[in-house]
């Protein structure tokens, strides 16, 4: 089986070493036939080639493996690659989640399957386990530790009292974070990944803009010192549960209790948990960054399509998002608490207090109108 490389970064590079390793006799099966580069000055194999056309028209590559990241010129490598038969494999949530109807449409129209198993949770087979379950279940919900770059910083300012910005540059070094790290701090990767797993979870598509979305960005020493004064752990939670007509999907810092498996995942290290009736919670846990592990779950998926372990393909119907069903109680700090007021329950310093139990609508719609860039929120689990 013949394979067309998009992009030879951290997760590309690891497509290509566990391939070219051939560690097992399913992997001797594959071959990286050219690998697409941006500059010149990648081409450090004989298989690079800066056109992305040689790929396309070449009848003997039946799998293109995106791994360029962004949204262009990927969607339209991977657009072209469906079109011209060729089965897509992507590590790319932000493409896949800004353009899931588009390329699922593309790829059911010519007879091919997008997979995406490394775009969510690294290396965890948690795709490969939500198609496994929902042959027996309907999956109710789900919940995860889904970026393993805040993950690191979260951990390392706990453990070491260390600065934000610090444990940023580390993540980066380590081939952890987003080219653009925003992505990650400000919690967009989970919520592409959320998207995913919604897709997978519940046969739903979402828009991504209607994901409740707050990241890390702004977390200070006094948070976290509120959070282990309380025998709390702060760690960035992706939810979604099906409601049938709608889901409900937000990506929030939790203060989650100790006792909470989820307290305890360290470092890059991803957990995803799957809710549903007859397994019950099931949780899925590994490197959610990273490259060799992330290139395991696309090599992966390679293997699944050369074995013809398609997933079924369903029709995917649009559902809106609708987050007045999440109601919880929520740390807040914010130089501008008046807008507020009428739901705090109590204050635990002179700028954070706790609300009482509302929505996370309401406490997202306040959190908008203080217009506080140096605001900071969680959920505080109950
Ligand atoms: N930036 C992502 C993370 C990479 O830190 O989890 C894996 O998706």
């Amino acid at each position: 089986m013949k394979i067309g490389l998009l992009g030879h970064g951290v997760v590309g590079r690891g497509v290509r070493e566990i391939i070219d390793a051939g560690a097992t006799w399913e992997v001797r099966e594959l071959e990286v036939k050219r690998i697409l580069v941006k500059d010149e000055i990648e081409m450090v194999d004989p298989r690079c080639t800066l056109d992305f056309e040689e790929i396309l028209n070449d009848p003997e590559i039946e799998i293109v493996a995106e791994c360029m990241g962004g949204l262009e010129p990927a969607h339209t490598f991977a657009r072209k690659a469906l079109e011209k038969g060729k089965y897509v494999v992507t590590s790319n949530k932000k493409m896949l989640a800004t353009y899931c109807e588009d390329l699922f449409k593309t790829a059911v129209a010519n007879g091919v399957t997008v997979h995406y198993e490394a775009s969510c949770g690294g290396g965890i087979p948690w795709m490969a386990a939500l198609d496994r379950i929902r042959r027996v279940d309907d999956i109710e919900s789900f919940r995860g530790i889904f970026n393993g770059t805040t993950n690191y910083i979260l951990e390392r300012m706990k453990r070491e009292g260390t600065d934000f910005a610090d444990m940023l540059k580390e993540a980066q070094n380590l081939g952890y974070a987003e080219r653009d790290p925003s992505d990650d701090i400000d919690g967009h990767d989970v919520k592409y990944k959320v998207a995913l797993s919604v897709v997978k979870a519940f046969d739903r598509l979402v828009d991504i803009n209607d994901i409740t979305t707050f990241g890390i960005r702004t977390i200070r020493k006094a948070d976290l010192e509120y959070c282990a004064a309380n025998g709390y752990t702060c760690k960035l939670i992706g939810t979604g549960s099906d409601y049938g007509d709608y889901v409900s999907a937000c990506v929030i810092p939790m203060f989650l209790k100790a006792d909470d498996v989820f307290s305890n995942i360290p470092l890059n290290f991803n957990v995803i948990e799957s809710q549903s009736k007859t397994l019950g919670a099931a949780s899925f846990v590994g490197q959610g960054a990273g490259s060799l592990p992330t290139a395991h779950a696309v090599v992966q998926n390679i293997i699944d399509i050369w074995k013809n372990q398609d997933p079924e393909i369903n029709d995917k119907f649009v559902r809106p998002v609708d987050n007045q069903v999440h109601k919880g109680v929520f740390y807040i700090r914010t130089a501008k608490q008046a807008a507020f007021t009428p739901l705090i329950d109590r204050h635990v310093s002179e700028t954070a207090f706790v609300t009482k139990k509302i929505s996370l609508v309401e406490a997202a719609a306040a959190a908008a109108a203080a217009d506080d860039e140096t605001l900071f929120i969680a959920e505080v689990a109950q």
